[in-house]
């Protein structure tokens, strides 16, 4: 077996435009274009190396690799064989956030497979086959606010960095104690797309995209806001108004803190709310509010866990790492 590495980093992203839905399952084609923005405090950095089969180490601890294989697999088929990998992963996430890393993850992992093969990939081509372990995972590679274009079929869905921007955005990443049960997100968008005010939603989404991506030129935050807090929660109503198994990710403290973040803005704060596929809130800000609203969420939540999160970097590559070693470990244990 030969010893060579590849390490990527990417970090993970919010959507202030949400992907909610497929229309084609089986190349994850979403029924909207989403808009993200990259956070700095929160990434994912991946090693690949040759291992005996496909395995998968995150945070030290062994999972279940099915998901990766099938991914792994998928790269196989697209861009020429491989030999088997381990993947050794850690998520560089706060643990109090409490955030989904699978956009993280998915791109970190693709990035690091395409090094580790000389695969000679533009970012964009890198977003699209990533697209096929995670859809959120299309945005991760680009720094600050990107854009997953819906596309009509393999080659046109992916994503792309948006013009760089000084809009001065933070997110108070609040953590609700409680979480409810838990559905995947690609089972909450199935269940979510059998509303009958679904196709409304997408049409919505269709004109807030042009809106949003203008205040995003006239770095208009408290439209961004706006648009990002009204597309969120009419998501999370065609949860509940699903007709095959409505359900809900939110528990009382996340209606607790909409209903705050909405106070908030009666005092004068710029403040909005955006939630995925979680309990968790995060609140979109301006940086120079972001400390004083994360006091008062404390103040106002018991055992609330809050962190700011602000705009982040692309995709890098990591040359020294201290990967080698658990790869070796786990390599001589299976
Ligand atoms: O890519 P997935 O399967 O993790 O789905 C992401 C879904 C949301 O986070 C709720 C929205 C989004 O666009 O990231």
């Amino acid at each position: 077996m030969n010893e060579k590495t590849s390490t990527a980093r990417a970090h993970t992203n919010i959507a202030l435009m949400k992907y909610w839905g497929k229309k084609d399952a089986a190349l994850n084609l979403p029924t909207t274009s989403s808009l993200s923005l990259t956070l700095k405090e929160f990434y994912t950095d991946t090693m690949v190396t040759e291992g005996r089969e496909d395995t998968l180490l995150i945070n030290n601890l062994m999972q279940d690799p099915t998901r990766v294989h099938k991914f792994l697999d998928f790269l196989r088929a697209e861009k020429g064989d491989f030999p088997p990998l381990t993947v050794v992963s850690k998520n560089v996430v706060p643990t109090s956030a409490g955030l989904a890393s699978s956009a993280s993850s998915f791109a970190a992992l693709t990035a690091a497979v395409a090094h580790y093969n000389d695969w000679d990939l533009s970012l964009e081509e890198l977003s699209r086959l990533a697209r096929r372990g995670s859809g959120s995972a299309t945005r991760s590679f680009f720094p600050g606010f990107a854009v997953w274009h819906e596309g009509h079929d393999d080659q046109s869905s992916f994503a792309e960095s948006l013009p760089e921007s000084t809009m001065p955005i933070a997110l108070v990443v609040c953590e609700v104690a409680k979480t409810t049960k838990k559905v995947s997100s690609s089972d909450g968008m199935q269940r979510a797309m059998t509303s009958p005010d679904y196709e409304a939603w997408v049409a919505k989404s269709h004109e807030q995209f042009d809106v949003m991506q203008a205040a995003l030129a006239a770095n208009d935050l408290e439209t961004v806001g706006a648009i990002a807090e009204e597309n969120a929660l009419a998501m999370h109503a065609l949860n509940m108004s699903a007709t095959d198994r409505r359900f809900t990710y939110f528990s009382q403290m996340t209606i607790d803190i909409i209903a705050f973040v909405k106070e908030l803005r009666k005092q004068g704060f710029l403040a909005y709310a955006t939630i995925d596929a979680g309990p968790n809130v995060k609140i979109i800000t301006r940086q120079d509010q972001a400390e004083e609203i994360k006091e008062k969420a404390l103040a106002s939540f018991r055992k609330l866990k809050v962190e700011i999160a602000t705009p982040g970097p692309g995709l890098s590559y990591i040359e020294e790492n201290d990967f080698a070693d658990e790869a070796l470990k786990i390599n001589n244990e299976i």
